[in-house]
């Protein structure tokens, strides 16, 4: 439980020293019936990424998945996983290093990505069953396990972190926000390194590039392009050089 791990959390823990993946687990707990819990482990064998990417998880790191069933539609589905990022930008601003996050929910420090975050869900148009918010933070790690030439680590940054202070201020932080969806986008915009930069935007529909200007309910992009406003609902984005 929360309390043997040394957590006061408002969540139910469940820790594995090794796992294939915290996401995958999850689901296993969806699929029996159960919710309010997190899956938090050291090392993860299979860790997944989006796009069906590898994510590197080796021992050291903060890896956890949380399983909730939020009373929402599944188009609101992308508000659950920013306020997984406004958490995870608030746990890795608590070991002293600035973050921002790049949209939709990737956390940086310095351009880099120090954390990046998986949702899964299921549900039916109108209403989610379940969602499973998988965080990963390059915590306690050599940069050099880690794939990406644009990837760092707190031990990179700032030396180890005591990773039960950060998952504490990452799950109440979480808690807080899930119980009061009204704040998610305004607490979203002050983390964001994105809003006011030039960006490029990979979509399904091609490359959008402009100014990157606001955040609308329940997630989308707003970017003013050359040729107008777009709205962006999904798509890679990268910050441009000013
Ligand atoms: C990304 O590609 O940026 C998302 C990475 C998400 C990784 C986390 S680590 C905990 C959870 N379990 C997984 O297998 N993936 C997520």
């Amino acid at each position: 439980s929360a309390v043997e791990f040394g957590l006061d959390a408002p969540y139910e823990v469940e820790y594995h020293d090794s796992i294939d993946s915290t996401n995958r687990r999850g689901r296993e707990l969806a699929g029996d019936g159960r919710e309010d819990i997190v899956v938090l482990a050291d090392e993860q064998t299979g860790g997944r990424g989006r796009l069906k990417r590898e994510w590197s998880s080796p021992s050291g790191g903060i890896w956890l998945s949380l399983l909730l069933r939020p009373t929402m539609p599944t188009t609101h589905a992308p508000l659950v996983t920013m306020a997984a990022a406004v958490a995870t930008a608030e746990a890795v601003a608590s070991t002293g290093v600035e973050p921002e996050i790049k949209w939709p929910n990737d956390v940086l420090v310095d351009g880099k990505k120090v954390s990046g975050i998986l949702t899964e869900m299921e549900g039916e148009a109108d209403r989610i069953s379940w969602l499973v918010v998988g965080i990963g933070i390059n915590a306690n790690v050599d940069i050099e396990s880690l794939p990406e030439d644009r990837a760092t680590s707190l031990r990179e940054l700032c030396g180890d972190v005591d990773r039960r202070e950060v998952v504490q201020t990452l799950l109440e932080s979480m808690s807080e926000l899930v119980a009061d969806r009204d704040r998610i986008l305004s607490a979203w915009r002050a983390r964001s390194g994105t809003l006011g930069r030039r960006v490029s935007v990979e979509t399904p529909n091609g490359e959008i590039v402009g100014e990157a200007v606001d955040v609308e309910s329940p997630g989308a992009l707003l970017v003013d392009t050359a040729d107008g406003r777009e709205r962006v609902t999904v798509g890679d984005c990268e910050h441009l050089r000013p």
